[in-house]
């Protein structure tokens, strides 16, 4: 692999776009060793991954600009229905993804990190679909899951406008869930930059869903997404069987017996995935 790096880290792995000189910018070779990436994670031993970007300048910089620019009218389908099918690939992942999103995420980038299913930055990032201003629309999905994530109204003057916009404005319109600053010691000296601080965040998330029963997370992870395809009757119809679905695993009958037992002193065991 050449622009991906992936870290399996116990029970969670971190999977890097690794294209610094390009802020990570995805050309068709990146997409395709994300997706080969994405196809290799064991699910036997990973419960949630995260998706960052190599340096502290940029998450991913938008679709490669120099290879889009002698594209075809069906050679740009084509690059788009490449990026839709790995970013759908990552929506539809059966764990949790989680975006770590250190500094600029543009165009193809801000479609990345809404594919994940959540999103958290330093506060160094940049949101945008800048595409209009390149003669484009957003083709990495962008025109519909921004409209989904924060809005029609709001997601039509971000991809009309082409502005970006800072970590605080996203935080305010939910477009991120947590904006993270560097530490500083007494005398104002940086002791860990926002990278850093976003980096041990993410991970952290990352153990902490690791630790919950993976047939429920992923069963949430699924009833979430796709409930919000459907109507509220099929909706809920798709949640009673994922929920009926964790009955009889052995976390259920576990974590049930653990919570019904009154004794105290017992530890909890890890969920073992069964
Ligand atoms: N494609 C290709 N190369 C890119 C790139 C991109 N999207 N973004 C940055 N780069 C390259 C630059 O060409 C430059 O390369 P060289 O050193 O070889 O010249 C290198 O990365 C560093 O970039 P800059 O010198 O421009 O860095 P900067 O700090 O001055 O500016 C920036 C940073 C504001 C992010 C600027 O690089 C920029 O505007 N990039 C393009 C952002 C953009 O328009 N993204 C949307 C692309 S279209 C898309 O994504 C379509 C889709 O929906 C699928």
């Amino acid at each position: 692999m050449e622009y991906i790096l992936y870290e399996q880290k116990g029970q969670y792995a971190i999977l890097t776009i690794n294209r610094e000189k390009a802020l990570n910018a995805l050309n068709s070779q990146v997409l395709d060793e994300l997706n080969e990436t994405l196809d290799n994670v064991d699910l036997k031993e990973v419960r949630a991954l995260i998706i960052t970007g190599a340096g502290s300048k940029s998450f991913v910089a938008g679709a490669d600009i120099g290879e889009m620019s002698t594209l075809t009218k069906a050679e740009g389908e084509a690059f788009g229905k490449k990026g839709n099918d790995v970013f759908r690939k990552i929506e539809t992942f059966p764990i949790p993804v989680i975006a770590a999103v250190n500094g600029f995420a543009l165009g193809g980038g801000c479609e990345l990190s809404m594919s994940c299913d959540i999103r958290i930055c330093s506060d160094n990032a940049v949101f945008g679909q800048p595409e209009v201003g390149l003669g484009i629309t957003p083709g990495f999905g962008g025109t519909q899951r921004l409209a989904r994530l924060i809005g029609a109204g709001m997601a039509k003057q971000m991809i009309y406008t082409a502005r970006n916009i800072k970590a605080p404005e996203a935080y305010r319109i939910g477009l991120v869930n947590e904006v993270y600053a560097a530490e500083t010691d007494a005398e104002g000296n940086v002791v860990k930059s926002a990278g850093e601080v976003l980096m041990a965040a993410a991970e952290k998330m990352a153990s902490t869903i690791a630790k919950n029963a993976p047939i429920a997370v992923r069963n949430c992870k699924k009833a979430i997404g796709e409930g919000l395809d459907a109507d509220m009757d099929e909706a809920l119809v798709i949640e009673e069987k994922l929920f009926g679905d964790c009955f009889e695993t052995e976390d259920q009958k576990y974590g049930m017996a653990f919570f019904l037992d009154k004794n105290k002193e017992k530890v909890k065991e890890p969920f073992r995935n069964c």
